[in-house]
């Protein structure tokens, strides 16, 4: 295949960016939209020009690194599937690709396609967790029992990668999605009550604290989240800040 990419070019986080277009020839049906790039990275070293800065890690959709946004869509065309585990026989011989780094506030570009989502990690750390007693007496997990729906529901929530497709799709640039499954996670089990209250008025705190936007309801991040998080995750979060919101 031969494709024209429109790529994103940044110097730094202070730079203005700009698309630049790179056209690119032998791309193959089978290979990852992270191994075209390195191709092209491959070739403008070759020229003695800088490679195109993109975060990646796993390459397996487990670690959430792989965020572009790709002709407008976070991970790109396909749906369930994160940017490295897209195929480029999504694409057409001849297509026009642009690839942009994922915009918010909240996610400020460090360099081209790579952008800051320690904004993610501040949320976690302000109470995704749970507190326990390691002190000789703790109880074995597998003695507390959990119902089997609760225990799928959390599960479901525990996939979220912190990607950050949610946000980059969200015309608000909400982390709703993102916040809830978090919260999610502990609500749903008996071992995440303890802290209940505690943790998601610090979450949304912290959130907002950030700079991303309000939910509106629109429901972009649902579709354009990788591992499919359910809204209803969101519904929870909300049930929860608001019987916390009354406990103080
Ligand atoms: S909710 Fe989905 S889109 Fe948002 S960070 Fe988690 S995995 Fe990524
Ligand atoms: S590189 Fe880890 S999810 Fe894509």
């Amino acid at each position: 295949m031969k494709l024209t990419l429109k790529i994103w070019r940044q110097a730094n986080a202070q730079a203005k960016g700009s698309l630049t277009t790179y056209p690119i020839d032998g791309v193959e049906g089978d290979m990852s939209f992270l191994e075209m790039l390195d191709v092209l990275n491959e070739q403008l070293i070759e020229k003695g020009e800088e490679p195109v800065v993109f975060d990646h890690d796993c390459r397996e959709g487990i670690c959430g690194s792989c965020s572009l946004q790709i002709n407008g869509e976070p991970h790109g065309p396909d749906r369930l599937v994160t940017t490295c585990q897209l195929h480029m026989r999504k694409f057409n011989d001849g297509d026009t690709i642009v690839i942009e780094p994922f915009r918010a506030k909240a996610f400020p570009v460090i360099k081209d396609l790579m952008v800051d989502r320690s904004s993610f990690d501040r949320i976690q750390q302000a109470g995704g967790y749970i507190s326990v007693n390691t002190s000789g007496n703790t109880i074995d997990a597998n003695a507390i029992p959990v119902e089997k729906e609760a225990a799928d529901d959390s599960f479901n929530a525990a996939t979220c990668i912190g990607c950050g497709a949610c946000v980059a799709a969200c015309k608000n640039a909400s982390a709703m999605l993102f916040t809830s499954a978090k919260v999610s996670q502990f609500a749903l089990l008996p071992q995440g009550r303890v802290e209940a209250t505690r943790r998601v008025l610090n979450m949304v705190e912290q959130m907002d604290k950030e700079g991303f936007g309000n939910c509106t309801n629109t429901g972009a991040c649902e579709i354009e989240c990788p591992k499919g998080i359910s809204l209803e995750n969101i519904a929870r979060m909300n049930r929860e800040y608001l019987a916390a919101s009354f406990k103080g």
